[in-house]
């Protein structure tokens, strides 16, 4: 592809995202009770766990859509703790949603394209998609999202409106739409939730692939299977509290891990 999608690699020992002792209640249920972890530069972490155990409020902490009652988060070494979403988005973090966010009425182009909003740090998405921009600027935009469509295989449907797309289709544009401005940090909230076994694959080495260019990730997911083929490394956790942390290889034989996912089955 003709875009520069690879990464700068820095090299460096500090970690990327540095998360340390979070705790967070909801109207006195403790959703977290002190989780700590790190996720290095070039790296994709999974972070698995039975439903409620915690999973997007982590998300929602790291990304300021929460902001927890103790603990820290650090990344490239500065503290952003409690800082707005906006902010961090503008650090280079970005995630998705667990529910598909598409924008109906757009199309898939333009569904991408606002994505570009951190990068041109332009506030309303309304700026990207009228005339008031200067046209050079506007086709490097364009060039960038036909590059990006490209890459995510849905540039045939460049035109269509998102909500037309069959879901696993939707779902790539809310990663495309990620991607584009080049994140420093991407955080995927189950990106595998509702695929086909077949969407589940491509979805396999698409992330493998995003790798490969440098990125960092932190992926949650529901399916194990994805989870433990796709990361280097991967944190577990129950009830608000990391039960396991290491590489796929041993969390598939963990005792704990299995106990947390079999006491799930049984509920
Ligand atoms: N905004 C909120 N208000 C009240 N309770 C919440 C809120 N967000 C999360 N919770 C509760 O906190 C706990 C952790 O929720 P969270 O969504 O982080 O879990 P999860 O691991 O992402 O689960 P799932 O796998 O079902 O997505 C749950 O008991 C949930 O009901
Ligand atoms: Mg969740």
């Amino acid at each position: 592809m003709h875009c520069s999608l690879r990464k700068q690699t820095k090299a460096s020992s500090t970690p990327l995202l540095k998360v340390e002792n979070l705790h967070k209640s909801f109207r006195g249920l403790k959703a977290l009770k002190g989780v700590s972890f790190e996720l290095y530069r070039g790296e994709i972490l999974g972070l698995i766990g039975p439903n409620g155990a915690g999973k997007t409020t982590i998300i929602n902490l790291i990304t300021g859509f929460l902001r927890p009652e103790e603990g820290a988060i650090w990344f490239e070494g500065e503290e952003i703790t409690g800082l707005d979403p906006e902010e961090i988005a503008k650090k280079g973090i970005l995630r998705t949603f667990q529910h598909v966010q598409i924008f109906s009425g757009l199309s898939v182009l333009e569904n991408v394209l606002l994505g570009l909003t951190r990068k041109t740090e332009r506030k309303i998405w309304h700026d990207l998609l009228n005339t008031s921009l200067q046209k050079r600027e506007e086709s490097s935009f364009y060039e960038r999202a036909e590059a990006i469509l490209a890459y995510f295989g849905l540039k045939k449907w460049a035109s269509l409106p998102a909500e037309s797309l069959p879901y696993g289709e939707q779902r790539r544009v809310v990663l495309a739409r990620a991607v584009i401005s080049n994140p420093d940090l991407l955080l995927l909230d189950e990106p595998a939730a509702g695929l086909s076994p077949q969407e589940g694959k491509e979805l396999v080495s698409l992330l493998k692939n995003l790798k490969e260019k440098g990125f960092s990730i932190l992926l949650v997911d529901h399916d194990v299977e994805l989870v433990l083929e796709v990361c280097d490394r991967v944190i577990v956790l129950a009830f608000g509290e990391l039960i396991a942390e290491g590489p796929p290889s041993l969390i598939r034989k963990d005792p704990r891990v299995l106990e947390a996912y079999l006491g799930e089955e049984n509920a």
